[in-house]
């Protein structure tokens, strides 16, 4: 089994959660894995090891998560983008629209400086709204996102196309229809 296809089935699904109609692709089997673990970040780190942004910012919650490790082995600094009411500092804010509901994140206003090329990053892009408000915080603060990176594409929510349009170049891993 090639790597790809390693990480696709070790993601599971659980239907209707959070509602009714959700098809959630839960990728917590996947970081109880070491083996698959390993191989996820080592896909993050082979696409940006030559690249290395300036920082990662990684999206709550599950952003945290692989963007913490890859800042590690990228040796740059790790950002958290967070839901708003978390950060004890001044930030800036933005909203957007979820799948299921509506969510504002927020992020420390020293986080990045002008200039900074960061690499933006989260488990799953699927209506895009997350990655979108996170791309608008950092250009707020004058930085720019090289790339946003995602382990799963739900290309039929339009996340992907819509980030796409807007300038920013995605890297995912698998896609769920
Ligand atoms: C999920 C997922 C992404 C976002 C993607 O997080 O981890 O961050 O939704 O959806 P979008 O492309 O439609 O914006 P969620 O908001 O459920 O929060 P959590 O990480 O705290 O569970
Ligand atoms: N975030 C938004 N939609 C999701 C889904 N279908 N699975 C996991 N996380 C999500």
């Amino acid at each position: 089994m090639n790597d790809i296809e390693l990480i696709r089935r070790t993601i599971r699904t659980v239907s209707d959660w959070p509602e009714p109609g959700v098809q959630f692709r839960d990728i917590t089997p996947l970081l109880q894995d070491p083996r698959t673990f390993r191989v996820l970040i080592d896909q993050f780190v082979h696409r940006y090891f030559d690249a290395r942004p300036d920082a990662i910012a990684g999206l709550d919650a599950r952003g945290f998560i692989i963007g913490s490790v890859l800042a590690y082995e990228l040796n740059v600094g790790f950002v958290p983008i967070r839901k708003k009411g978390k950060l004890p500092f001044t930030t800036v804010a933005e909203s957007y629209e979820l799948e299921y509901g509506s969510a504002t994140v927020e992020m420390h206003t020293d986080a990045v400086k002008a200039g900074d090329r960061v690499l933006l990053i989260d488990d799953l892009i699927a209506t895009g709204g997350t990655m979108m408000a996170g791309k608008r915080l950092l250009e707020k603060l004058g930085a720019t996102v090289i790339e946003g990176a995602a382990i799963v594409d739900l290309p039929e929510l339009g996340g992907s196309d819509r980030l796409r349009a807007s300038g920013l170049a995605l890297f995912t891993l698998v896609d769920f229809g």
